[in-house]
């Protein structure tokens, strides 16, 4: 069953910009990418660095600590087999809205 959160207003997160966020106690990246909005584990597989903070390049996030980059669409980390936990977004009513469903 969907445990669907609201977690931002549309406005706050634009196209080409990521946003920290947290639902359900979780720590959640939000990406907005010309493809729509994506959303992943906030916290960076590396030291726990916040990927909602992070510089979004298309749909590449930098991790604003070290520098590790992952795939938003996926969760894939781009030289590596790891991959951050993903959850389903959708925008209603200029809302964002984030499946934290475990
Ligand atoms: S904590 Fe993200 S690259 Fe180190």
């Amino acid at each position: 069953m969907p445990n669907w959160v609201d977690v931002a207003s549309e406005a706050a997160c634009p196209e080409g910009s990521a946003l920290e966020v947290v639902a359900a106690g979780r720590m959640v990246a939000l990406y907005h990418t010309s493809d729509g909005m994506f959303a992943t584990d906030g916290m960076c597989a590396h030291q726990g660095g916040p990927l909602g903070q992070g510089q979004l390049c298309g749909k590449i996030v930098t991790c604003p600590w070290h520098g590790w980059q992952y795939d938003v669409t996926t969760g894939k980390h781009e030289l590596s087999s790891i991959h951050l936990d993903c959850f389903e977004v959708k925008v209603e009513a200029g809302r964002i809205w984030v499946d934290v469903t475990e």
